[in-house]
């Protein structure tokens, strides 16, 4: 495969790509005539043989030449690899860059002895400087003042496959696994390194490639005569400076029927935790460790056996130390049999209440996975209090590009801009500075470990991600997890220039949908914060009342006279009290409460008045109406692009407009109307009708 879509933000072929000046093609031809190898023997490992093997793909596809690979520092012209400690001409590098680092610097390039140094503080290190190079000169940049370093923000950038052995995806919209068929791993595993490549490409470090539910067969991938099947799949994320983490079962020892309990505190449970690692580490020497989904949503956990959740990760992080191997303990936990009739038990609460008073108790080898807010992946929440909050614990924050919640890859929402929230956000862990970016990145509390996860959103379909313009998510995942001071335009602009850059017009008009995406989602589903208004389970499509957890009751509590949910200190779950100061004080206030978060927070009457001055209900309308009427605009604005782009593309995109436009109507009426006949005080229109 090799269409535009496929070829994601790496068009090397094509009408997309990039189109470059003569002088600038001649320049890079220079270039990438010549790969100096400084230390031959380099190419023995296997992220530094990609970075040879990926420049050479790139001359040879994108400009038809086949380059000279040589090791002899005299030759003229060239790019030239190094790691750190086999260079001679900086002692301080290696400190500087780090594991992950590199520098990239120009010397006369466009003469006949130009050459660009690509510097890795590691094999890894060169791999990422070298696709920093390449993106670059995809995009048609002027590399010939090029002096930088650049190393990662969070040591680990993870990738979350929630993928089945069946080959189906759980929260998957963009066709089947790549990983996966009939209970088995694919035999052609071409795509994953395909995958792997993009993933490599903006920084990602470590993958894990089963669902977070394990289920049966999954269950059997820590046992003996699995471990070729997973050597295989290591060994091509392994040329991509990659790790491979799998997602276990607590309860392996017991559904696996070789032990009766999986008590952590059992020695016959420790020791056949650890003698999976010792199988494991004997085919796997780089593996990354386990993802864990425990107690929650039915999943089994510690608490079986009266255990709690520093038990169940500490005893998998011994049997994973001794070789280097990690726990990945995720935090959403909340009781999902709750009865929404009583008002005090607030799932938004869960998490922080779990997991604080653990602070202290987790292995050094443990890291929390907390998502992004305190309830699931919604359209608009607040950021989760954990976050930041356990200064002796490492942290990751968990994104979905996935988009379960925010239109399934059927209807556009560009998700950087909300995850650039979550991580600008002041914890106020330490006074002002202390960021979620800081806290997760380890710098706050001086972790040893930290980062982000993303939940995947690709599959077997030929753009990847079904809307061919969520790939612009997966891209900006991995350039915020390696820098997330970046913004979202620079990610949008970096994106748009690598996948659309032959068209002026094209990058215009694509950025601009980018960026208005999100609020535009926002604007015609669940208002204000409060959440959900999707159809159970499949959560796409409106159902105001639909949380499937609210049999008993809705969860928004919209009645007659109002519409939110109560979570102050003074009367309501109590929830706010879980914030520093002064977000503590802001959320339980009614007036200091931000609007775009007023539902999440209180109970308020339809004619309450936001900052914006107008009441609630009109609110609801108006939006909504705002709402449909831009996602009409989103689709007016992508015909306007028709042969600027390949037609696949276009017409792939453009079909998924069609349907946004024509569901976002349909969220509007079914919206509108709900609050219309429960308020009894507005037509559909918002117009008070007394
Ligand atoms: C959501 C999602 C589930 C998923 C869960 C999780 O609840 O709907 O499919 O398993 O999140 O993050 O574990």
């Amino acid at each position: 495969m090799n269409g535009h879509g496929y070829q994601a933000w790496l068009q090397v072929e094509g009408l997309n790509r990039m189109e470059l000046s003569t002088e600038l093609k001649g320049c890079y031809e220079k270039l990438l005539s010549h790969i100096v190898i400084t230390d031959l023997t380099l190419t023995s490992h296997p992220a530094a043989a990609t970075a040879v093997d990926e420049l050479k793909k790139l001359a040879e596809a994108r400009f038809g030449i086949t380059p000279v690979v040589a090791s002899s520092a005299e030759l003229g012209a060239g790019i030239r690899l190094t790691v750190s400690d086999t260079s001679d001409f900086n002692p301080n590098e290696e400190a500087l860059l780090g594991e992950e680092g590199y520098r990239l610097s120009a010397t006369s390039i466009g003469q006949e002895t130009g050459r660009l140094t690509v510097t890795g503080g590691s094999p890894a290190g060169l791999l990422y400087g070298t696709f920093h190079v390449i993106r670059l000169l995809l995009a048609g940049e002027d590399v010939s003042m090029l002096q930088l370093v650049e190393r990662p923000a969070n040591p680990l950038r993870l990738m979350n496959q929630w993928d089945n052995a069946d080959g189906s995806i759980e929260r998957g919209y963009a066709g089947n696994s790549i990983f996966y068929e009939q209970g088995r791993i694919h035999a052609d595993l071409s795509r994953v390194r395909d995958y792997a490549r993009l993933l490599a490409s903006v920084g990602v470090n470590g993958i894990s490639i089963n669902n977070v539910n394990v289920h049966a067969v999954e269950t059997t991938f820590i046992q003996r005569h699995m471990m070729p099947e997973m050597a295989r799949i290591a060994a091509i994320f392994r040329a991509y400076a990659i790790k491979l983490y799998l997602s276990v079962n607590f309860a392996s020892p017991v559904e696996l029927g070789e032990l009766r309990t999986a008590d952590p505190l059992e020695n016959d449970v420790r020791n056949w935790w650890a003698a999976r690692a010792e199988e494991l580490y004997a085919m796997l020497p780089d593996f990354g460790g386990f993802l864990v989904k425990a107690d929650s949503e039915h999943r089994p956990g510690p608490f079986t056996y009266g255990r709690d959740h520093a038990d169940g990760a500490n005893m998998l992080a011994d049997a994973l130390a001794p070789h280097g191997g990690i726990v990945v303990w995720r935090c959403f936990v909340y009781n999902c049999t709750q009865d929404w009739r009583d008002r005090s038990t607030d799932r938004a609460k869960a998490a922080y209440d779990h997991f604080t008073p653990l602070d202290g108790r987790f292995r050094d080898n443990v890291v929390l996975q907390i998502k992004n807010g305190p309830m699931d992946f919604q359209v608009r929440e607040p950021v989760s209090p954990l976050l930041g909050a356990m200064p002796r614990t490492n942290q990751i924050i968990e994104f979905q590009a996935a988009q379960e919640y925010t239109g399934q890859q059927r209807h556009l929402c560009y998700l950087v801009p909300q995850w650039k929230e979550a991580l600008s956000f002041e914890t106020y862990a330490q006074g002002e500075g202390s960021t979620v970016s800081r806290a997760v990145s380890g710098q706050l509390h001086n972790r040893p470990l930290g980062g982000i996860a993303s939940v995947s959103n690709i599959g077997d379909d030929a753009f990847w991600t079904g809307h061919p313009l969520a790939q612009a998510n997966l891209y900006g995942y991995g350039r915020l997890a390696w820098n997330p001071q970046l913004t979202s335009e620079e990610i949008a602009d970096e994106w748009t220039k690598l996948t659309f850059g032959s068209s002026e017009q094209a990058r215009t008009v694509i950025h601009q949908m980018l960026m208005s995406s999100w609020p535009i989602y926002e604007s015609y589903t669940a208002p204000l914060g409060v959440g959900w208004m999707v159809t159970p389970h499949t959560h796409y499509g409106p159902d105001v009342d639909g949380y499937e957890y609210s049999r008993w009751g809705t969860y928004h509590f919209a009645d007659r006279s109002g519409i939110g949910v109560n979570r102050t200190t003074a009367n309501g779950t109590g929830y706010t009290a879980q914030y520093r100061e002064p977000h503590r004080s802001g959320y339980e206030s009614v007036t200091a409460c931000p609007d775009e978060l007023l539902l999440f927070f209180h109970h308020v009457p339809y004619e309450h008045r936001l900052h914006s001055g107008k009441t609630i209900i009109q609110h609801i309308y108006d939006t909504h109406f705002e709402g449909a009427e831009a996602a009409a605009q989103l689709l007016q604005a992508w015909t306007g692009l028709e042969g600027f782009i390949d037609s696949e593309t276009y017409a792939r995109v453009q079909s998924r407009h069609e349907e946004q436009a024509a569901h976002a109507t349909h969220w509007r009426d079914v919206i509108n109307t709900y609050f219309y006949r429960k308020s009894g005080i507005a037509d559909e229109r918002g117009r008070k009708i007394y």
